[in-house]
């Protein structure tokens, strides 16, 4: 049974940088209820208007992993004494798609269909899952974009060789895309003078970046364009979720067990946001023996399966761990384009056929 004190604990590890406060989610906790079924109830100050979303999606990064959690449900003080919200119901909390005074989400001029990648957790291969989707669609005629919406750490100039681009402005102050190989893409990288220069812009100047990238962007006309999100569930995934119209998400993950708890969030949220889920991609699910070509499964086999079979999710690819996805990555070139024979490449364009037919482009 959930305990009163597990949850105040997993709401002490949450801190409020985000908005700019001192102290964890515990600090602005007014009262704990949860029943034997492990219903819970929260009763949280609310600091100021307009942060409710960034509280839930808090929220649910502190009670995520909390075994035997059936709901929650949240109800917002405001400062006006003891002022309740109506509180959302069932389930994880509810992030409204509209909240009040929120502009209506739009889509971006010309792009027909806009796909995320994102991941719970660093390092489990976004950014090169989202690189090789774009050339694996690019690849089949459609035209691509790619934005690098990790301001945090770009890689995508890196992965395509694009580490000395920049980026120009048109006539009507628009931003225009660096062009490779017919692929359009956009980075903070190329905004920045070099590689060594640290990323000095920080919190809102940063996602000043991001409200620029969805609309002061030339794309021209794209079929498709393919988001590499910084890893976990933050301030970037919400803005573009609460402005833009968005196609699908993709979640990366690793086999291990650690990956797969930060993928649940991942989901979560995305779901709360309203964005379809299109799937999962095991990322570095096995390794082929370059000798005798046998796989073996390094870290573990089965439990991505499990999971996304309990949710009802598709697992969209299973990408092998193969030395030449990362030389070439590194050199500049997605391993798409650098070796379209390997098993990882062909990995990867099964990827976009799969989001081609679960998105497909409105004709
Ligand atoms: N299937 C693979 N086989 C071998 N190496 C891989 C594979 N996928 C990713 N890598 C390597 O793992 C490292 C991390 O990948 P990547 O940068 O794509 O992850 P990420 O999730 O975008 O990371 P971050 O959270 O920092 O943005 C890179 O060096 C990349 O080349
Ligand atoms: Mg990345």
């Amino acid at each position: 049974m959930v305990t009163k004190e597990e949850i105040l604990r997993a709401l002490e590890r949450e801190d409020l940088k985000e908005l700019q406060m001192e102290g964890s989610l515990r600090d602005i906790t007014r009262d704990v209820e949860i029943d034997q079924n492990g219903n819970l109830v929260l009763h949280i100050f609310l600091p100021r208007r307009g942060v409710e979303d960034i509280l839930k999606i808090k929220l649910m990064n502190a009670l995520g992993d909390i075994e035997g959690l059936n709901s929650v449900k949240v109800r917002f003080y405001t400062a006006q004494a003891g002022q309740h919200q109506q509180p959302p119901q069932g389930g994880m909390p509810q992030i409204p798609t509209l909240g009040p005074g929120l502009p209506p989400k739009r889509k971006i001029p010309g792009i027909k269909r806009v796909i995320l990648v994102g991941s719970g957790k660093g390092g489990v291969g976004k950014s090169t899952v989202a690189a090789n989707l774009a050339v694996a669609l690019k690849k089949a005629s459609y035209k691509v974009g790619l934005l690098d919406a990790d301001i945090y750490g770009p890689s995508v100039p890196t992965i395509l060789g694009l580490k000395n681009a920049v980026v120009s402005v048109n006539d009507n102050q628009k931003i225009l895309p660096v062009e490779k190989n017919g692929l359009k893409v956009l980075s903070i990288g190329f905004m920045l003078p070099n590689e060594e220069t640290p990323v000095i812009w920080r919190g809102a100047l940063l996602m000043k970046a991001i409200q620029q990238f969805m609309f002061d962007v030339d794309w021209g006309e794209l079929d498709y364009l393919v988001v590499d999100l910084p890893p976990g569930t933050g301030d970037v995934q919400l803005t573009l979720a609460q402005n833009l119209i968005l196609d699908g998400a993709i979640v990366v993950t690793t086999p291990q067990d650690v990956a797969l708890a930060d993928v649940k969030k991942a989901v979560a949220m995305f779901e709360e946001l309203g964005v379809p889920v299109l799937g999962l991609v095991e990322n570095m699910a096995y390794f082929v023996c370059p000798n005798c070509g046998e796989r073996s499964y390094i870290f573990g086999k089965g439990r991505v399966e499990e999971y996304a079979k309990r949710k009802g999710l598709e697992i969209l690819a299973q990408i092998p761990t193969e030395p030449s996805v990362s030389e070439a990555s590194d050199r500049g070139e997605p391993v798409v384009e650098a070796y379209p024979e390997s098993l990882t490449a062909k990995a990867f364009k099964e990827l976009a056929r799969k989001v081609v037919k679960k998105v497909p482009i409105p004709q």
